[in-house]
């Protein structure tokens, strides 16, 4: 079988850090989750269970969810609106509970969690049960979770245990359990059955695309070294590699301490700019699609000011080493890949950013794997 299942989590094997073993498993895990639920051509609607005729009647979509988990109902948005035309937000757990929520007719209730405990998500979903939603669907890595238990289904990750406090398989196994319910809900929305294929194969290259990524390795070790001394760094992304930016932000203030934020690149000129100089490093997420001249503007905005820039692009783009400029190949993939595959390069940097810094990257001050207290 190609899929290979490493669950293992207690032993880091050749690796230093749970982190980097468990940014090398994301091949392994991918596969994993795809697992049982697609065929050559076709979501398997199965794996929502007995009662997957919520995909036909759901107009709505709320996700709601907690930190990196966040990140990745971001990114579903995108591939929601953009696949099935359905209208989707999302929300951070904490701010949802505590507010009113309207709830359109047959709105999904789609939590995301890692570990399922989260207090957040938790009192989330217990007054969304009090809701008038169609139904709430939890992705999830722990089976025996609170979260798992209470919704009334459920789409497990299958990523094995995560012990890396910043959470990198995880995540990109909640984007790949993303990516199928979308395209389930979209057959329901019109997806054609042609698009259903190209997506469910774009799937099938998953696990071989991110092991691609992972080449960079040894290259982006070398970058690491011009982060040590950094205070502060800027990532851009547009679209779905928005919430990608955010991600490697997330990651590099987790395990390095390094300040970091993300902004849509072209939010540039309403105030980050301003902090450009050559001092801050500002890493580019560029995704080879329509947006490819704009960020290529967006660049040329920062180069002129003296920032330091770090690119992240397919060969194709045509961009390249230059002055100011550091260029890192990311493997050309089918566009609804982009962000999954553009996360590893950003998980990369930030462990070894982390490492060269000499913090605890298993185990970040004041952060806990799993925030069951509000
Ligand atoms: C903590 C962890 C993060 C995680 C977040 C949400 O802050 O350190 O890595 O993204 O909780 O956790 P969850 O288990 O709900 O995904």
């Amino acid at each position: 079988s190609v899929f290979n299942h490493n669950v293992d989590a207690t032993d880091k094997g050749e690796f230093r850090h749970y982190m980097m073993k468990e940014i090398y498993e994301q091949p392994n895990v991918i596969s994993a989750c795809l697992e049982g639920r697609i065929s050559d051509s076709k979501v398997l609607t199965s794996c929502f269970g007995a009662e997957s005729d919520f995909l036909k009647k759901v107009e709505n979509i709320h996700i709601v969810a907690c930190g990196t988990s966040y990140h990745a109902g971001m990114v579903a948005k995108y591939w929601i609106e953009e696949l099935a035309g359905l209208p989707c937000s999302v929300e951070v757990a904490s701010e949802y509970r505590y507010r009113k929520v309207a709830v359109p007719k047959n709105t999904l209730f789609l939590t995301l969690s890692q570990s399922g405990e989260t207090a957040d998500t938790l009192a989330a979903l217990r007054m969304a049960k009090e809701l008038n939603y169609l139904t709430t669907l939890a992705i999830c890595n722990v089976p025996s979770s609170t979260l798992v238990r209470e919704s009334a289904l459920t789409l497990l990750t299958n990523a094995g245990a995560e012990i890396g406090v910043a959470s990198t398989k995880a995540f990109t196994t909640q984007l790949t359990a993303l990516l199928i319910t979308s395209v389930a809900i979209a057959v329901e929305n019109g997806l054609s059955a042609e698009k259903e294929k190209t997506l469910v194969q774009a799937m099938r290259s998953l696990p071989a695309c991110v092991n691609e990524a992972l080449q960079q390795d040894g290259h982006i070790k070398q970058i690491a070294d011009k982060f040590a001394n950094k205070h502060n760094a800027l990532f851009l992304g547009r679209g779905a590699m928005f919430p990608i930016a955010l991600e490697g932000s997330l990651k590099l203030k987790e395990i390095s301490y390094i300040h970091a934020e993300a902004y849509p690149a072209g939010e540039l000129k309403h105030g980050p700019l301003a902090l450009v100089d050559e001092d801050m490093p500002i890493i580019t997420l560029v995704p080879h699609n329509g947006m490819l001249d704009k960020i290529k503007s967006n660049l040329q905005e920062v180069a002129a000011r003296g920032g330091e820039l770090y690119v992240f692009a397919d060969r194709e783009t045509d961009l390249h080493n230059e002055e100011n400029i550091t260029f890192s190949e990311v493997p050309k993939v089918e566009a609804i890949l982009e962000p999954i595959v553009h996360t590893i390069p950003l998980q990369l940097l930030s462990y070894h950013v982390a490492v060269v810094k000499g913090t605890d990257v298993d185990q970040p001050r004041n952060l806990a794997k799993s925030v069951t207290v509000e």
